[in-house]
């Protein structure tokens, strides 16, 4: 039988099929599969398998060494700095900033004293080096080269010792000449990865991949090679903000639900050490809709504005709106709101914002997302020095949420004189919290609406 020359690999998630069709039948994305070459069939083992070499848990290990990069946010997330032989994948949208983070933090690197070498297969020496200018980092010892040539990089990390990081920006622009498929194709991406990942393991140094994220999955996602990396960071943010927020989404050697915050400018990224000043800087108080969430992510606390407006529906099912926070926690929240408080909103469309385009998962957040709406439909503001935060349940009830504390203290230190939050169980002398915030504690999501009386 004649070897087929030719097989579809569906570009999202890597599965293989013998022929086309417009939906993939395992991850369900349509018009992500594509025709690649075939790959070689590996020939009969060539020796037996040597003895494997077991060991036990207990015996002597050391924490992964760690290098900080020097730019405070990138190496929160990273949970401390770069670990030695690991591989960080670096996602997001087209100009979002990737490459301006990486050149960035191998300037930084470089300047502290490490090997560094930066490989973009994008762009061409000169631009890079023109995005260095405009960044004042041209002064940055390190090294560049712009090829797409695994084999040559490949060639080039072998001989080199002491390297701190290599950047590839980006992998789906890397090809091995080994593998037929065109560059960006999940096979040649695959490959590639794999073989910068090998050295990287094999020589000590960090490798931090660029990887691009496209709605549509022509590119090879990130999907395939969140499984071969140590570290999966997301880069995101509002293009018509200018803050990022980088986010890991997979770290083997830390915590995952630190986020980082950048402000971008054409001096390139800064670190933000205040968020809360920075998402709040847009705020006008004594709008009807909108209420201060005192949040947390990871373990840094960060005050957010959530806005809601509610519209007449002219007729058919309502709309649902939602932009930062969980679709269905709305919905369980109106039907709350419905049943426990007498509060009609379910006829109406409802548009709900977070400000400034973070995505909040914290159910600590309904509190004060049913304040936005509650001072929607009633049109009295909330009070604007107050901030809001608890989970709500079924029943109407109020729940404590963790880090309370912290919470008040972020509060207090951006000047608001009040927080509405959960009943302490335990409560101590007096109610008042941090730094003489006043605080009110609730137990039913009636008590908020009794605050907002109708006009
Ligand atoms: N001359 C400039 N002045 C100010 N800001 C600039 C300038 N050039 C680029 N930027 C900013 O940098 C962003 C692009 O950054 P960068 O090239 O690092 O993104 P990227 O994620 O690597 O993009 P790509 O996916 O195209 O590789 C732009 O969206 C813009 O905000
Ligand atoms: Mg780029
Ligand atoms: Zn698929």
């Amino acid at each position: 039988m004649a070897k087929p020359t030719s097989r579809f690999v569906c570009q999202a998630c890597g599965a293989v099929t013998a022929k086309w069709a417009g939906k993939c039948e395992t991850c369900g994305e349509w018009n992500t599969i594509a025709e690649e070459a075939a790959e070689a069939r590996p020939g009969p083992a060539r020796r037996p398998g040597a003895k494997l070499l077991v060991e036990t848990l207990a015996g002597s290990a050391e924490p992964p060494p760690r290098r900080q990069i020097g730019i405070a946010e990138l190496d929160r997330v990273l949970g401390g700095g770069l670990v030695a032989a690991s591989a960080v994948l670096v996602g997001g949208d087209p100009g979002i900033g990737k490459s301006t983070l990486l050149l960035q933090a191998a300037a930084s690197l470089a300047r502290a004293g490490s090997r560094v070498l930066y490989v973009s297969g994008e762009e061409a020496a000169d631009q890079i080096r023109l995005r260095a200018r405009r960044l004042g980092l041209e002064s940055a010892p390190m090294q560049l080269a712009a090829t797409i040539n695994v084999r040559d990089i490949a060639t080039a990390l072998e001989a080199e010792r002491d390297l701190a990081l290599v950047v590839i920006d980006s992998i789906q622009t890397m090809w091995l000449d080994s593998v037929e498929s065109a560059p960006g194709t999940v096979t040649q991406v695959r490959a590639s990865a794999f073989e910068l990942i090998r050295i990287a393991k094999q020589r000590g140094f960090s490798l931090a991949l660029v990887g691009h994220v496209t709605k549509e999955g022509t590119l090879a996602g990130p999907r395939v090679l969140e499984h071969m990396v140590d570290a999966v960071l997301h880069f995101e943010g509002d293009r018509g903000h200018q803050f990022r927020i980088l986010r890991a989404a997979k770290n083997r050697y830390g915590a995952t639900y630190e986020i980082g915050v950048f402000e971008m400018s054409d001096r390139g990224l800064s670190d933000v050490a205040n968020p809360s000043a920075l998402f709040l800087a847009e705020r006008r108080g004594h709008i009807a809709g909108s209420a201060v969430f005192a949040g947390l992510e990871g373990t840094r606390p960060v005050l957010l504005e959530i806005q809601a407006l509610l519209a007449a529906n002219p007729g058919g099912s309502p709309r649902r709106s939602v932009v930062g926070w969980d679709g269905s926690r709305l919905a369980m929240l109106l039907a709350v709101l419905d049943a426990r408080c007498d509060l009609k909103l379910s006829g109406l469309d409802v548009y709900l914002n977070v400000a400034g385009g973070l995505r909040i998962s914290e159910p600590a957040a309904d509190l004060a997302v049913a304040a936005a709406l509650i001072s929607a439909v009633t049109g009295r503001p909330t009070h604007a020095g107050a901030v809001y935060f608890g989970e709500v349940g079924l029943s109407g009830e109020v729940r404590q949420v963790a880090q309370t504390a912290a919470r008040l203290k972020e509060a207090a230190k951006l000047g608001f004189e009040r927080a509405v939050l959960p009943r302490r169980v335990a409560r101590g002398s007096g109610s008042v919290g941090a730094e003489g915030l006043r605080t009110d504690e609730i137990g039913h999501l009636a008590d908020l609406v009794a605050q907002f009386p109708p006009v």
